[in-house]
């Protein structure tokens, strides 16, 4: 189908709710992938951090035709192999907890606030606090969780219960709780809230005031989590861990899937009948999930995220002294961002004119998600390209 039908059919029938470049893509390998006219582009986004072994890895792709040729989806009233097998590697490499699957980041957020309402409904507490910048979903209890006014705008009445606190700021926290306080939840890494990472005093002191207060510590690591930062959970690099955990996007590298991990005790709340998905933990998505941890051990990216961490963040720092227009560099392994003085949308618009995918992130700053897989080549030849078109605006 040509270029001009394929756009044609969005324009009569799928709803515009989203901003669409004009390029329709056909296919991806690895770190690149093509449009309909044979273009290839870099993809240094991963698509929000989804595709992190790269597109179409053969395990994932093995994985899934596997499966699909064996059991694609049965009910959850029945135990599968794959679901079981998935819920052991995020709790033997994590906290050693217990999941819920379900299909988006959203919806493993939207369980983990139900399953601390209702861990606490018999003392009646209900509020969660989240903090400024955040993002947690668009479903309206988790889009009332995301801290972000534009993200409202046309959608009250909202969702009661939630209360908004700057990142990074124990003392508003501890003000903000009150007989109602249930929970904590944010990312240990602020995505769409331009890359904003968490002070490891903040986080610990988070913990200890859940601790001391007997609040749920929720950690979203839809973002942030499977492998992204050099280990397998953002978390792990602050010496906590969370009551609840969130995971989407990379879980799965493509396949639709969400899952929220609990401790054991917190997660006994959530009693049969009280919350449930179609979809979530299906066969399907589920081998592609056991493909993607299976890869990272086998392919020992945590060590290459921390390798081309280094020398990503290095090259960076250049780039800044070199051009002025780069505020700073911030980030853990490889969610980066490049925050610049002015807006950075036309900049990421011009790099993907040029072959390279990026993403812009509040207004002003590039967010850099390699492949977990990606090699120095492949970041040379992006960062390459990112300089060509700051010295064509500079
Ligand atoms: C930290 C975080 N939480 C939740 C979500 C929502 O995930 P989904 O779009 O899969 O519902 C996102 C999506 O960007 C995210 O970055």
């Amino acid at each position: 189908m040509s270029n001009s039908k394929v756009i044609e059919n969005f324009n009569n029938f799928v709803i515009p709710n989203y901003t669409r470049n004009p390029i329709v893509l056909v296919k991806g390998e690895g770190v690149y992938v093509w449009d309909g006219e044979g273009k290839r582009y870099l993809d240094l986004f991963s698509g929000w951090a989804v595709s992190s072994l790269g597109h179409c890895h053969p395990n994932v792709a093995r994985a899934i035709q596997k499966q699909a040729a064996t059991l694609i989806h049965v009910p959850n009233i029945f135990y599968t192999e794959q679901q079981g097998l998935l819920a052991k590697y995020i709790s033997e490499n994590s906290f050693n907890g217990q999941c819920f699957f379900c299909n988006s980041g959203a919806e493993a957020n939207e369980a983990a606030i139900k399953l601390a309402r209702i861990h606490n409904s018999s003392k009646g507490k209900y509020k969660i606090i989240t903090m400024k910048d955040s993002f947690h979903g668009r479903t309206l209890a988790t889009v009332t969780a995301t801290a972000q006014p534009k993200y409202h705008i046309g959608f009250a009445p909202l969702v009661e219960g939630f209360t908004y606190v700057p990142f990074n700021n124990l003392s508003e926290v501890a003000k903000a709780i009150d007989d109602k306080t249930c929970g904590i939840m944010l990312e240990p890494i602020q995505g769409e809230g331009g890359i904003n990472v968490a002070d490891m005093e903040y986080l610990k002191g988070l913990r200890k005031i859940c601790d001391d207060k007997g609040l749920l510590l929720i950690i979203d690591e839809v973002q942030s989590g499977m492998g992204r930062t050099g280990k397998y959970f953002a978390y792990q690099h602050y010496d906590i861990i969370p009551d609840i955990m969130t995971l989407a996007k990379a879980l799965g590298n493509g396949t639709a899937i969400g899952a929220m991990e609990s401790k054991k005790e917190i997660g006994k709340s959530l009693v049969p009948g009280s919350h449930a998905s179609t979809f979530g933990g299906n066969p399907l998505a589920c081998a592609a999930s056991v493909a993607v941890f299976e890869t990272i051990q086998s392919e020992n990216l945590l060590e290459n995220v921390k390798k081309m961490s280094d020398y990503a963040f290095g090259q960076l720092r250049n780039m800044s002294e070199e051009f002025n227009i780069i505020k700073e560099v911030r980030g853990i392994g490889l969610m980066i961002g490049i925050e610049l003085k002015t807006e950075a949308n036309e900049i990421v618009k011009k790099c993907m004119e040029a072959g390279l995918l990026l993403n812009c992130t509040h207004e002003t700053v590039i967010r850099f998600m390699p492949q977990l897989n990606v090699k120095k080549e492949h970041i040379d030849e992006g960062l390459d390209i990112l300089k060509g078109v700051l010295e064509s605006i500079s």
